[in-house]
């Protein structure tokens, strides 16, 4: 394959760069493919939209089978739920405080909502929130099966977070859930193990609980690295991969599973300036591309056809590129397109996304809930 063929727009002179362009051919296989294996596996896909904040993707992976969505943040949810009519959200993020227990209670009166917690202390106050408002809500614990960020820790810790939970009267233990996001740091050699155990100790923990007499029905997992071993494991019912959806360079370091072909979503960036032979500067700094590293390769980002030119270094608006020896592309007013380490944290720094269809720009959509961030 030609570089010129992996890149997604054959012409970008109508391009206004720095701009997301986003494959609706990849996006719609990546869709399809995951919930055809949560189908085949007979587990429920949550995706997680904290990937694409965008109303029109959501509607997709609902249409495709999701049971329903995941979110981060309140402010995501009520995008969603407003402006895009989603009708079932986990909030998988510890929320905390009475400012956002009320706006909770507002959006659930247009759709049901689940919330994560790892803490006695929002327990308790979302508890007194739904008691308050003479509501009932549904719960998931989080738990820790290594990645060490939020959770409580797997197995005895959690059964008494559920008893906690169980015995209060506006609180239904309905899930407990885990982002095994440490899988995608694992040794390459380690991730199919950690996936597994990640998985083992969530049905472990679940059984725990259940021989409580606490009737618990969802347990659920969630990252792209590990979808295809974690949900895998019998006795896990739900998955919520968010990445999948576009995935990312980031992953181009499990092998063949991933290759810039899976990448739905791209910038194309233009080339500003060249003063050194070695050297060129692109319009996708820090503000385009986010600063998060990758570990399958240099730099801030994959520009495709060209695995040698190392973005090196970033500056708000600067992409500072190493160009091997000879290198006689990247001309001032070239366009390249870069996939970018982390593609989450890059699309919520956008407005909009170009849809391309058949390498033409057919359509720009909303990127509704970035910046969402309350
Ligand atoms: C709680 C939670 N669930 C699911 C996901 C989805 O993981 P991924 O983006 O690897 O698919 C994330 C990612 O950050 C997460 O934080």
């Amino acid at each position: 394959m030609t570089a010129q063929s992996q890149r997604l727009l054959a012409d970008t002179s109508a391009i206004d760069t720095p701009q997301l362009i986003v494959s609706e051919e990849i996006m719609q296989r990546n869709i399809a493919e995951m919930a055809s294996f949560a189908k085949s596996i007979k587990v429920q896909l949550r995706p997680h939209i904290k990937t694409h904040k965008c109303l029109e993707i959501a509607r997709l992976q609902v249409a495709a089978g999701a049971v329903g969505i995941t979110c981060a943040k309140v402010g995501e949810a009520e995008v969603m739920v407003n402006e895009g009519g989603i009708d079932d959200v986990l909030l998988a993020y510890p929320i905390v405080g009475p400012l956002k227990y009320q706006r909770i209670v507002t959006l659930m009166e247009k759709a049901r909502i689940a919330v994560a917690v790892d803490s006695t202390t929002a327990i308790e106050t979302i508890g007194r929130a739904m008691a308050h408002h003479e509501r009932e809500i549904d719960i998931y614990i989080e738990v820790n099966t290594g990645q060490n960020r939020s959770g409580v820790m797997w197995g005895q810790e959690s059964v008494k977070m559920a008893q906690l939970i169980d015995r209060h009267p506006n609180l239904r233990l309905s899930g407990i859930m885990t982002h095994e996001g440490h899988v995608a740091f694992a040794d390459v050699s380690q991730i199919a193990t950690e996936a597994r155990a990640a998985g083992e100790k969530m049905v472990e923990t679940a059984e725990m609980i259940r021989r409580h007499g606490i009737g618990l029905k969802t347990v659920s997992v969630g990252s792209t690295p590990a979808a295809r071993i974690t949900p895998a494991v019998p006795g896990i019912t739900e998955m919520r991969p968010g990445t999948y959806v576009f995935n990312d360079s980031s992953l181009f370091r499990f092998g063949d599973t991933w290759t810039v072909d899976d990448c739905a979503a791209r910038f194309v960036a233009t080339v500003v300036s060249r003063t050194a032979d070695d050297r060129c500067v692109i319009d996708a700094g820090s503000k385009t591309l986010a600063l998060d590293p990758s570990k399958a390769h240099e730099g801030h980002g994959y520009i495709v056809g060209h695995p040698d030119v190392v973005i090196t270094r970033l500056s708000e608006e600067h992409g500072v590129c190493q160009l091997p020896a000879g290198e006689q592309g990247f001309q001032v007013g070239d366009t390249v397109e870069v996939i970018p380490n982390h593609i989450c944290p890059t699309v919520n720094l956008m407005d909009q996304m170009a849809i391309v269809r058949d390498g033409k720009v057919i359509d720009y959509w909303k990127i509704a809930a970035r910046g969402k961030v309350q």
